[in-house]
């Protein structure tokens, strides 16, 4: 059996603070070990656990969506090759689909830059895509409420 690591070679190793190793293990992205004198000790594999963290958190992946992905892994595993490969997968996917809701937001801006109107109907980011116009004509935000 390989050795286990102690938390300072594991912050070593990966790069990071002691402080974020405990704070992975509060969120439950990452596990220890105890010894008889209640220290850390890691697996070698929480290194590449780590790093899968990482790269997700370089891409904005919030730590809670992280932490639902190592989840689904069987017996919270650290990821393989192809696990790494399906995770990334989806990853891309959320973040192929946040870059086009900011690039929508950006064309919204350039509508409104210099303009200042804030108009309801015609402000592209106070009334993204006519939402308010689908539901009817007329003033929309002033109609009564039911009950
Ligand atoms: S502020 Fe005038 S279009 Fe947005």
């Amino acid at each position: 059996m390989q050795k286990e690591l102690t938390v300072g070679e594991v912050a070593r190793r990966a790069g990071v603070a002691v402080s974020t190793l405990h704070f992975y293990e509060r969120r439950g992205l990452i596990r220890s070990n105890r010894t008889v004198g209640n220290q850390r000790r890691y697996g070698r594999d929480v290194l590449r656990r780590i790093a899968v963290i990482r790269i997700a958190q370089e891409v904005g992946i919030p730590l809670a969506a992280i932490a639902a992905a190592l989840d689904s892994l069987p017996d919270g595993r650290t990821p393989t090759r192809q696990d790494w490969a399906a995770l990334s997968t989806a990853w891309r996917d959320d973040l192929d689909r946040r870059i086009r809701q900011l690039t929508d937001l950006r064309d919204g801006l350039t509508d409104c830059i210099g303009c200042g109107c804030m108009s309801i109907d015609r402000c592209p980011l106070r009334n993204p895509g006519d939402r308010l116009g689908e539901q009817g004509s007329g003033a929309r935000r002033l109609a009564p409420r039911a009950g």
